[in-house]
């Protein structure tokens, strides 16, 4: 991953407003200087989830979330923290700036190599009458063969190698393996029908191969190597974009061949997880091309646990305008064979009846459930609210919430209140703990200090006697003295781009913390504050010093030096 320089994301947060993208997503009432609601992050039914305008930052009193606008994308739309910005910056009218960093030198070579040896394949299954005679039974037209670059790696110990020669870049990428005790090396693939997997950019980044026979394993794909990443990539979805520049609809497969099978039979939008179970980062990335995703599975046991796995994954993710579909297939055949059997019409035809997400996610937390008893209802509802209370707020989860009231047989307003009372009362003793908490720590002249600066940043340029603090050696100093330095040099920064640069380190919760308090000052008297808090720092260290030299004193360990400096700052503090 590149990494972006920070003053590009200091520009992009100054050019953003963090009021206009909250308010495009949860309605923000104004109250004083900040706006109000209630919290997207977690259930609550009177608001403390607050906006500052001036600090382009919020927080929620209630669960501590806070953040800037990068922050609440990532959090709200649940993006990388990579596409918040690149969704911010395109707002902006900016460019993000991606300096071609080591690692992305590094894989160009494995990339092209990826492609050779995708052209070696397909060359090769031109040349093995086996292996078309293979793919022609199956059922897959020349046409289809070339969308999806099907190819063949022949019997045989080192074609590919004898072919590409780059040894090293070829064991890299997990093509050739090499042992080295025997100081050989040979194809990873041989005998077998080449499928390229393709990342969204076409690039090759990995194969699946498939034997002709009853070999095992049927399947043998590549290993994780720099380029690729099996957990997050999606089969055909390279292909599938190709076909349509706009896709809709995405249908969620298991198998290179069902795929593959579909495309034939014209139906363009299917992907597949790498044999792995779906999970969040593939959900992610197909929200991010396709608003509408139809889960296929089979009609078994095993499909239907399958789902509910997905469905689970799938939660965290159901923001507002998103549609999720289940789709079961009849027992005994996967999408490859049914579209064979029963053609496309009623692939479609079943694509379109399949189980809207609610319905399915009520039909499952039932099934175990049905004696309808209160105490199960109570069960019920735990089990709903536990996975429920993942969403993202918004309508969907309202609905969700009121659709098991109804199931329940309570009121939706009661069942929130029965429901979260438990949090709500944690909640409660937690923020009372957490302001004692602050009353007991308050005011040390460093926190006091370091609260002013992240709330009016322009106050670093009044810091004359920063040179003196910087001395000290009070707790906190250095991050003070950091956060003097990066102010001065930036003093219109506002707290929220401030705290873009502790993003990734330990203090970062902290901070947003103090950043968040309330002043009590007027505007106009933070500056007196601030010079305040760094003169009381200096004498918290005169002190320090002074207790340290009369403890020396009186061991009877001064030199004459150090008695001077000692008679020096006596004599300074009266
Ligand atoms: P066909 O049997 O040719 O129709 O292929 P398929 O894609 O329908 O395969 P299947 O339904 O048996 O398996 C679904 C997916 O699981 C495959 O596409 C592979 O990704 C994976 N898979 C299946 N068998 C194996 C195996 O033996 N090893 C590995 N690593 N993965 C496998
Ligand atoms: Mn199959």
């Amino acid at each position: 991953m590149s990494r972006i320089p920070q003053v590009f994301l200091d520009e992009l947060l100054a050019r953003t407003d963090l009021i206009e993208i909250i308010q495009n997503r949860i309605t923000l009432k104004k109250a004083g200087v900040n706006y109000k609601a209630c919290c997207p992050f977690h259930q609550e039914k009177t608001p403390s989830f607050s906006v500052n305008p001036n600090k382009q930052f919020y927080f929620c009193f209630g669960c501590g979330a806070h953040g800037n606008a990068i922050g609440f994308l990532m959090g709200y739309d649940r993006l990388e923290f990579l596409d918040a910005v690149e969704q911010l910056a395109n707002a902006a009218g900016m460019e993000v700036p991606r300096s071609q960093d080591d690692n992305t030198q590094k894989s160009q070579p494995l990339y092209e190599l990826m492609h050779k040896a995708s052209v070696f394949y397909q060359q090769q299954l031109q040349q093995h009458q086996s292996a078309s005679d293979y793919i022609t039974q199956r059922g897959i037209s020349p046409e289809i063969q070339q969308q999806y670059g099907l190819g063949y790696a022949p019997a045989g110990w080192n074609n590919l190698l004898k072919q590409l020669k780059q040894e090293r870049d070829l064991i890299t990428s997990g093509m050739v393996i090499s042992h080295p005790e025997k100081q050989s090396c040979y194809d990873r693939f041989r005998s077998r029908l080449m499928f390229p997997i393709r990342d969204v950019r076409g690039r090759v980044i990995a194969f699946g191969g498939r034997t002709l026979g009853d070999e095992q394993p049927k399947y043998l794909n590549s290993p994780e190597t720099p380029i690729y990443h099996k957990s997050a990539e999606l089969y055909g979805l390279y292909e599938a974009r190709q076909q349509s520049n706009k896709l809709d609809q995405v249908i969620v497969v298991e198998g290179y061949m069902d795929v593959v099978m579909l495309a034939q039979f014209g139906i363009n939008n299917a992907v597949a997880t790498l044999g792995t179970a779906v999970n969040t980062l593939h959900i992610q990335r197909l929200l991010r091309y396709a608003i509408h995703v139809v889960f296929c599975f089979d009609g078994d046991k095993a499909g239907a646990s399958a789902a509910w796995r997905a469905l689970e994954n799938t939660l965290p993710l159901m923001r507002d305008g998103v549609q999720v579909d289940f789709m079961f297939l009849p027992q005994g055949e996967d999408p490859d064979s049914f579209v064979k059997t029963h053609g496309t019409e009623k692939f479609e035809q079943a694509c379109q009846d399949s189980i809207p997400l609610a319905e399915f996610f009520f039909q499952g937390l039932r099934t175990d459930n049905d004696r309808n008893s209160m105490g199960d209802k109570a069960h019920l509802a735990r089990k709903a609210d536990e996975l429920l209370s993942k969403m993202p707020g918004g309508v969907f989860q309202q609905l969700m919430y009121d659709k098991l009231a109804d199931i329940i047989g309570v009121d939706p307003d009661k069942l929130t209140t029965l429901i979260h009372q438990p949090i709500a009362a944690k909640q409660q003793i937690k923020r009372k703990q957490s302001a004692q908490l602050a009353k007991q720590q308050t005011r040390t002249p460093m926190r006091y200090a370091i609260t002013l600066l992240l709330q009016q940043p322009g106050l670093a340029q009044a810091a004359n006697m920063a040179g003196a603090v910087r001395q000290s050696n009070i707790p906190g100093v250095a991050l003070l003295a950091e956060l003097i330095e990066l102010c001065s040099n930036n003093p219109q920064i506002s707290t929220g781009a401030l705290l873009e640069h502790w993003r990734e380190r330990p203090e970062l919760n902290q901070l947003a913390t103090l950043a968040a308090e309330d002043l009590v000052v007027p505007q106009s008297g933070l500056e007196q504050e601030f010079q305040g808090a760094l003169q009381r720092i200096t004498e918290q260290q005169r002190e320090l010093d002074i207790q340290q030299l009369i403890d020396k004193a009186s061991r009877g360990e001064l030199n004459s030096e150090q008695k001077r400096s000692l008679q020096q700052l006596i004599s300074d503090h009266h």
